[in-house]
């Protein structure tokens, strides 16, 4: 493949991000104007699977668990490489979760997850209609289907 943006030392490429989806994966990853590391990314390149494709690298960074059930969420289709001294050390791909908790935010202002006295921590059931992804709130049983609802 060309290269679109150079090679990382030591961190996280985030590829085969959805089109369009990268801008989404660097809030997950909480990076903003006041991180110091070195990140790169790209949006719209071609790709031989997905016709086009986002990627994101993060020099410093090693993704967590959290990190991962979130973009699985909006970018299924993401591989991880974690690079280390400039080698791929390990490559995996995002896993859809099945079930989710404390990341999603239930817009239903009358669902027990977002009782202003107790609110208790979300959770979601997600599966998949077709392509799309769907999550359901445990407790109120309202439906998202819409990937910008699933990052608060
Ligand atoms: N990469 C990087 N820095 C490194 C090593 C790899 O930024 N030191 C990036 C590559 O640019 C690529 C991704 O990590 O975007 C995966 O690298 P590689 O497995 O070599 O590329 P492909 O074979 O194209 O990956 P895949 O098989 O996952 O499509
Ligand atoms: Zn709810």
């Amino acid at each position: 493949m060309q290269l679109t943006i150079s090679k990382i030392k030591d961190g996280t490429v985030i590829d085969h991000i959805n089109s369009g989806m990268a801008l989404m994966v660097l809030r997950i990853l909480g990076i903003s104007s006041g991180t110091k590391e070195p990140v790169s990314m790209a949006m719209n390149v071609p790709s031989k699977k997905m016709g086009k494709k986002d990627i994101v690298k993060v020099e410093g960074k090693f993704i967590n668990e959290d990190e991962l059930n979130r973009i699985a969420l909006i970018a299924p289709g993401a591989t991880i490489n974690l690079i280390e001294n400039y080698e791929i050390r390990k490559k995996f791909r995002v896993v859809l979760p099945g079930f989710v908790e404390g990341i999603i935010k239930c817009p239903n202002s009358n669902c027990i997850s977002n009782a202003e006295r107790e609110p208790i921590r979300s959770k979601f059931h997600v599966s998949k209609e077709g392509e799309a992804i769907v999550a359901r709130c445990h407790y109120c049983g309202r439906k998202l289907r819409s990937v910008e609802d699933f990052i608060a």
